[in-house]
C-alpha cells in the first residue's frame, strides 16, 4: 500500500477528481492544504485518510506539520497538481528524503528563465530571451532581444502582466504596469499558431500524449472580451504539421528530467513551419482541459494519472475524437439576464455536445480577465476536425449571453 501526500487535495475543484482517483486505485491519500475541511469538495474529503490544514505559503509551518506527521505514518511520495506549489512539493520531498522531483528540477518548471536556459543547453529552439529585474535591465534585454517583443513575469500564469511590445515608446509605457513584478522575461515575439503538448509520465516513460490547439492565441483570448476562447484537443497526432512540436515536447521532457506525472507544454508553429518552445508546467492543463482530453479519448485521465504516479504504468489511450472547450463571455455587466441561441444549437448540433456549463440567469458575471472559465463553457467533439470547427464557430457566434 502506497501512502501519498497530496498537496491541496481539493483546490482548485478539479484536483478533487485526482484525489479520488488516487484513493480508488488503492493508495492511502493524506492531504495537506490551505482549504478548511468544510470548504473541501466531497470528491477530495471523502477520499482522504487524514488532512493537515496548514497555510501552504508558509513553508516552515508545512515542514513542521509534516515532520510530526511522518513520525506516525510512513509517507512514500508527494504529489502536487497545482502550479504554485510544485516547488513546495519538491522541498517536502527533500525534507523527508523521498524520491521524485527535486527543488532544482521543480524550479526549471517554475522559473521561465531557468527553464529556457536549460533547454537552450539541450539545443531546443526557445524564443530569444533575457531575464530582467530593474527598469535598466529591461531596456538592456530589449536591445538584445529586439522588437516586437513580449514582457512577462518569470513565473506568470493566465497571461497576467504579459505585454506585446512593438516599439521603445510602448516599452516605456508598459514599464510602470510591471512595477509590481519582481522578475520578468523579455522574449522575442513569436508570430504563429499556438499548440500544447500535454503528457502523463510514469516510471520515466511518456504514457499518454495530447496536442491541443488554441484558438485564438491565449494572449488574444485575454485581450478581447468578445472572443470565445477555444482549446481543441486534436485527434490526429500523426498530422505532419504537429510532428516537430511533438518531437520537441519529448526532448523537453527528457532535458528537464521529468519522469512522473503530468506535463503541460506550450509551443508555437511559425508560418514557415519552424517550431518554437513556449513554456512548460509540471501539472495538467487547466480550464477543464482534462475533461476535454477525457472526451477526446473516452477515457478517465484522473485514473490514468493515479496509476502512472503510483505504479509507473497505465493502460494506453488513443484519441477517438477531436474534442474542444469553448468559453463564453456575456455582453453587459452585472447579472446574467438571458441566454440566446442555446436551444436551437442543441436541437441542431446536440449530438456533438458533451457538456453545457453556463452560468444560470441571475448569477453574477465572472471576471473574464481573471478566469478563463468566464461566464461558462461548452465541450463538443467530433471525429472530423472541420466538422468540429464548424460546430464551434456556431457556438462562438450564435450562443449569446447577456447581463444587466
Ligand atoms: N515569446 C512570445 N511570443 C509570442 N507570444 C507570446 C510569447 N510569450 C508569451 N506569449 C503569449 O502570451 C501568452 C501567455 O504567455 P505564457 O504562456 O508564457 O504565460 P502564462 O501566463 O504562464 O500562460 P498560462 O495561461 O498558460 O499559464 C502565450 O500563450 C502567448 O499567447
Ligand atoms: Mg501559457
Amino acid at each position: 500500500m502506497t501512502n501519498v501526500l497530496m498537496i491541496s487535495p481539493g483546490f482548485p475543484l478539479e484536483i478533487g477528481f485526482f484525489t479520488r482517483a488516487l484513493a480508488r486505485t488503492g493508495a492511502t491519500v493524506i492531504g495537506i492544504g490551505d482549504q478548511p475541511v468544510d470548504a473541501m469538495p466531497a470528491t477530495a474529503r471523502d477520499h482522504l485518510a487524514h488532512y493537515e490544514h496548514v497555510p501552504l505559503a508558509d513553508t516552515r509551518r508545512v515542514l513542521e506539520a509534516l515532520t510530526g506527521l511522518a513520525r506516525n505514518v510512513r509517507i512514500d511520495q508527494v504529489e502536487c497538481l497545482w502550479e504554485p506549489y510544485v516547488v513546495l512539493a519538491a522541498t517536502i520531498r527533500e525534507h523527508l528524503g523521498l524520491p521524485g522531483m527535486t527543488v532544482e528540477q521543480a524550479t526549471r518548471f517554475r522559473d521561465k528563465e531557468v527553464m529556457k536556459k536549460v533547454l537552450d543547453e539541450a539545443g531546443i529552439r526557445t524564443p530569444r530571451h533575457a531575464g530582467a529585474e530593474t527598469v535598466a535591465e529591461v531596456w538592456e534585454a530589449a536591445e538584445v532581444v529586439g522588437y516586437p517583443l513580449i514582457v512577462k513575469p518569470v513565473d506568470g500564469a493566465g497571461s497576467a502582466d504579459t505585454y506585446r511590445v512593438d516599439t521603445p515608446t510602448r516599452l516605456a509605457e508598459v514599464q510602470p504596469m510591471l512595477a509590481h513584478v519582481r522578475r520578468v522575461s523579455v522574449e522575442e515575439f513569436v508570430e504563429g499558431e499556438e499548440f500544447t503538448h500535454d503528457t502523463v509520465c510514469g516510471g520515466g516513460d511518456i504514457l499518454f500524449e495530447n496536442v491541443s490547439w488554441y484558438q485564438p492565441r491565449p494572449l488574444e483570448q485575454r485581450s478581447h472580451e468578445w472572443v470565445s476562447p477555444m482549446t481543441i484537443a486534436l485527434r490526429d497526432k500523426t498530422d505532419p504539421d504537429l510532428a516537430d512540436g511533438i518531437e520537441m515536447g519529448r526532448q523537453v521532457i527528457r532535458a528537464l528530467g521529468h519522469t512522473s506525472g503530468f506535463t503541460h507544454m506550450e509551443w508555437y508553429r511559425m508560418a514557415d513551419g519552424e517550431v518554437v518552445f513556449g513554456e512548460i508546467g509540471a501539472r495538467p492543463p487547466g480550464a477543464r482541459t482534462v475533461d476535454v482530453m477525457n472526451y477526446a479519448t473516452d477515457a478517465d485521465l484522473f485514473v490514468t494519472w493515479a496509476l502512472a504516479v503510483t505504479t509507473g504504468t497505465a493502460p494506453p489511450l488513443g484519441h477517438r475524437y477531436n474534442a474542444a472547450s469553448i468559453f463564453k463571455r456575456a455582453q453587459g455587466s452585472g447579472r446574467i439576464s438571458r441566454i440566446e441561441g442555446l436551444d436551437r444549437l442543441l436541437r441542431e448540433e446536440g449530438d456533438k455536445v458533451c457538456v453545457v456549463d453556463l452560468l444560470p440567469v441571475g448569477a453574477p458575471r465572472r471576471d473574464w480577465r481573471a478566469t478563463l472559465l468566464s461566464d461558462g463553457m461548452v465541450i463538443a467533439r467530433d471525429p472530423d476536425l472541420d466538422e468540429l470547427m464548424r460546430v464551434l464557430r456556431r457556438f462562438a457566434t450564435e450562443l449569446q449571453l447577456f447581463a444587466e
